[in-house]
């Protein structure tokens, strides 16, 4: 192992460390998956349930990734394997999984590229989920926008912690704030505004389900970055004297709020009806098309869902990234260049398996699904029990409260409530939830596929020939026109 020549670089100061840390919590999971999980549950008993366990499991996972990383100013693998020998491999599993994760959401990101220039352009034209369906199966264009997305990340990677990360965080976080702001307030001088607000948040429980807890708890650990080592890196560079707690609750608070107000933005346009992935991209720049001076509103809108994306993907890069450079001794930028590759070969696969090869399918699933899936429903569950059973029952318990309780840290009167959170609610209450998000996805397995024939039959005026692709779920069959015969 090579020893470290040099003294390991960190952030500058405790705004630094909050906006990144913000930065990597605040992402497509606030804008773009929120509202629609959101509304695919019923609106305002969802978002209860969605803010318990913001307060009872994210933020004691956070505290306790944050201080893992604080403690050991290391990477994700010697962090863990510095406190408990022999741990380190639940370092590698984090880093694993958001490596995967990095497969779909930078082809994500690379469509907000697209549909902030096309809304800038007026090129979308009234067509708007034709337009989300040829673009994203079309062989070149996505990839074009993924691959310059995970280059400006690149670049801002091989800049450093301070040169790279800080400096883009503290650029990218106000600007988005100030989009946001400008849209909340805009969309609530909207007619229906408040109305559809209205609906939205009022709770009804008679549309909670097992699904709502499971839905809920996914949402808050991966809107919160949690047991990926994107957190605990940033920990890791906290300056000491950061206060681990504060800046905790202060990363947590600034994503809810993000949130909340990003299901104001989208919610009191009006589309409550719509779900599923297309409601940012379809649904969004419908209602602003409807809006005077549409195309500026879009263009914020999705250049404040780039900047979201890009400041969660560069916390996804530098946790892998800082493995490479202290682990296997890389330079900097060789480390970067490693992962960037990596990046580059997953998004490809995910972003074609949604059009040229849509065909290949494992449990009715395209690679893309896939990796959302496992990851979301798997991954990140099964690495919030770990966590919370390695720093509530396997770390030293000395040494886990004098980290947790240093100046700044969690208060003499709150550690009882956080210890008794880590070591019994979030173990228990997530493996709940893993178990039955486990047999869900094995049900995808045992479904069939694809069903071999569509049971009902379409005809289209004047197509000659249709493409009729069922989804997972055959709740929705979606139908392409592959010609039309004008004649
Ligand atoms: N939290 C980010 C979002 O809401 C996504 C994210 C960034 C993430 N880093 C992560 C998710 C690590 C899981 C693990 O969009």
């Amino acid at each position: 192992m090579a020893e470290q020549k040099t003294k390991r670089s960190g952030f500058g100061g405790k705004a630094a460390a909050i906006l990144a840390a913000a930065g990597s919590a605040i992402g497509l999971g606030n804008i773009w998956r929120f509202p629609y999980i959101t509304s695919e549950n019923g609106g305002g008993a969802f978002i209860l349930i969605y803010l318990g366990c913001i307060l009872f499991l994210g933020l004691p996972l956070l505290i306790a990734e944050f201080s893992v990383g604080h403690n050991t100013k290391k990477n994700p693998i010697d962090a863990f394997a510095t406190i408990k020998k022999g741990w380190g491999w639940l370092g590698a599993m984090g880093l694993i999984s958001v490596t995967l994760i990095m497969g779909y959401y930078f082809v994500i990101s690379g469509w907000t590229l697209n549909y902030t220039l096309a809304s800038a352009t007026n090129a979308i034209g009234g067509n708007f989920g034709t337009f989300f369906t040829e673009f994203t199966t079309d062989t070149w264009k996505p990839l074009i926008f993924t691959y310059i997305f995970i280059i400006a990340n690149h670049i801002i990677i091989t800049g450093g912690v301070q040169g790279g990360i800080e400096k883009a965080s503290k650029i990218m976080m106000p600007i988005l704030f100030a989009i946001l702001i400008i849209l909340a307030i805009y969309s609530l001088w909207l007619p229906d505004g408040r109305e559809a607000l209205a609906n939205i948040f009022t709770p009804d429980f008679s549309k909670v389900t097992g699904k709502t807890f499971l839905d809920a708890m996914g949402q808050a650990f991966f809107t919160l970055s949690i047991g990926m080592g994107a957190m605990l890196i940033y920990g890791s560079y906290f300056k000491d004297g950061t206060k681990i707690a504060g800046t905790a609750i202060s990363v947590v608070s600034l994503d809810t709020l993000v949130a909340l107000m990003a299901a104001v933005i989208i919610f009191s346009a009006g589309v409550e009806n719509e779900s599923g992935i297309q409601l940012a991209f379809v649904a969004m720049p419908k209602v602003f098309a409807a809006m005077p001076f549409g195309n500026l509103w879009a263009t914020l809108f999705f250049l404040l869902l780039g900047l979201a994306a890009l400041s969660s993907t560069i916390s996804m890069h530098e946790a892998v990234t800082s493995y490479f450079v202290e682990k296997r001794g890389m330079e900097r930028k060789h480390g970067a260049r490693l992962v960037t590759l990596f990046a580059l070969l997953l998004s490809t696969v995910a972003s074609l398996s949604l059009g040229d090869w849509s065909n290949f399918t494992i449990a009715g699933m395209n690679f893309f699904a896939l990796l959302d899936n496992f990851t979301a429903i798997i991954m990140l569950p099964l690495l919030g029990i770990l966590t919370s059973i390695f720093v509530g029952w396997v770390w030293k318990k000395e040494d886990m409260k004098a980290e947790l309780t240093a100046e700044g840290g969690v208060d003499k009167a709150t550690y009882p409530i956080v210890r008794f959170l880590l070591r019994y609610v979030c173990p228990i209450l997530v493996s709940v939830v893993l178990v039955f998000g486990i047999i869900d996805f094995a049900k995808s397995f045992s479904k069939p596929a694809k069903c071999e024939e569509p049971e009902v039959t379409l005809e289209v005026m004047g197509a000659k020939e249709l493409d009729i692709n069922p989804t997972e779920e055959l709740e929705r069959v979606e139908i392409k026109v592959v010609e039309t015969n004008n004649n």
